[in-house]
């Protein structure tokens, strides 16, 4: 299993399981099968309403001897609610409590966006805090703290930008080891990418196969179908295998973390033998060839009127 080496030696599964948009009901299985099956690297967030569930599977793993807790990489995130100093370590014990342990492997701011207390997603620009309220290196004095209180073993972001990193990186005590952004053939990320290896920080993609299952709310009509990419078909068929594999397989090829979403266990399966893959320089480069900066998650949602979010500010 490919693994990514933090400073103090720890080493985190590359390919994780997703579980944005895995409902309740469906969630407990997929975890408890992906574990059975071989994964060690399970994503998670409290704004995906699930954590609850996944700690019922973790915890039945762990006193079934299926795994022990070491065995384990698991990552949460801040929720955009909790950005005050004071608010980082009540969500992070609340998180904790939910998935049944004593700490996370791994924590991330989950968006450099503040929203008021309380609320789970903002409708109107009340709902907002502006950056100017409650700045980002304020938040992550609260996430340094996690990682001194021996609550999260490392700390980082997601979804942030270079401009974003470079105002934490000035800032902070602790240096975020990880930022968790979309990324897939179609959004390929590369200065992004080049910026976080320059940076030592590490790199999840998320939202690797184009994140088919979104909500209607968050797609735009017209956007391109990544897994009928007629380039990825043809290497998944040379290899005998999906375009899934080929999208897991390119992101392992780039050293970067991954985490494809499923509650199908065929699919979970098919997911963790993409690290079986071996993709020729030839066959990247094709990879490299299609990209078309298209974002799917634009992050639209954060900017309403009147509201102090824009999309140029969010992403630079
Ligand atoms: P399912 O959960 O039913 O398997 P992303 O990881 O980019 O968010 O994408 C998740 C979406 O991709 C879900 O709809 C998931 O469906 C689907 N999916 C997961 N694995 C595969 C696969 N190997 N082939 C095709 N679709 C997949």
């Amino acid at each position: 299993m490919r693994k990514l080496r933090f400073k103090n030696g720890h080493a985190m599964p590359a390919l994780g399981l997703g579980t944005w948009k895995s409902e309740q009901g469906e969630v407990y299985s997929a975890v408890k099968t992906a574990i059975e099956l071989g994964y060690r690297h399970i994503d998670c967030a409290p704004i995906y309403g699930n954590e609850q569930e996944i700690g019922v599977a973790i915890a039945e793993c762990i006193h079934e001897n299926i795994i022990t807790r070491e065995d384990l990489w698991i990552t949460s995130k801040l929720w955009n609610d909790s950005h005050a100093r004071t608010d980082v370590i009540p969500a992070l014990q609340k998180t904790l409590e939910d998935l049944q342990l004593d700490y996370l492997d791994l924590y991330l701011i989950h968006w450099p966006v503040a929203i008021k207390k309380g609320i789970d997603f903002p409708t109107t620009a009340n709902d907002f805090v502006s950056l100017n309220e409650i700045p980002t290196t304020e938040t992550w004095e609260g996430m340094e703290e996690a990682a001194k209180l021996g609550l999260a073993k490392h700390i980082g972001v997601s979804n942030f930008g270079i401009k974003a990193l470079q105002n934490l990186l000035a800032h902070c005590t602790i240096r975020p080891e990880m930022n968790q952004v979309e990324c897939h053939p179609y959004f390929q990320q590369g200065a992004l990418l080049s910026f976080c290896k320059a940076n030592d920080i590490h790199f999840t993609a998320y939202s690797p196969l184009g994140s088919g299952d979104r909500p209607d709310a968050f797609k735009a009509s017209d956007e391109p179908a990544l897994l009928e990419d007629p380039v990825l078909i043809k290497l998944a068929e040379k290899h005998n295998c999906s375009v899934a594999q080929i999208i897991i397989s390119w992101n392992l090829h780039r050293s970067t973390s991954v985490i494809p979403k499923s509650v199908n266990a065929g699919r979970i399966q098919e997911n963790l033998e993409s690290e079986d893959i071996s993709l020729s320089s030839e066959e990247l480069q094709s990879i490299a060839n299609i990209d078309k900066d298209y974002r799917l998650v634009n992050g639209k949602f954060w900017v309403v009127e009147g509201g102090p979010y824009t999309l140029e500010g969010l992403w630079s």
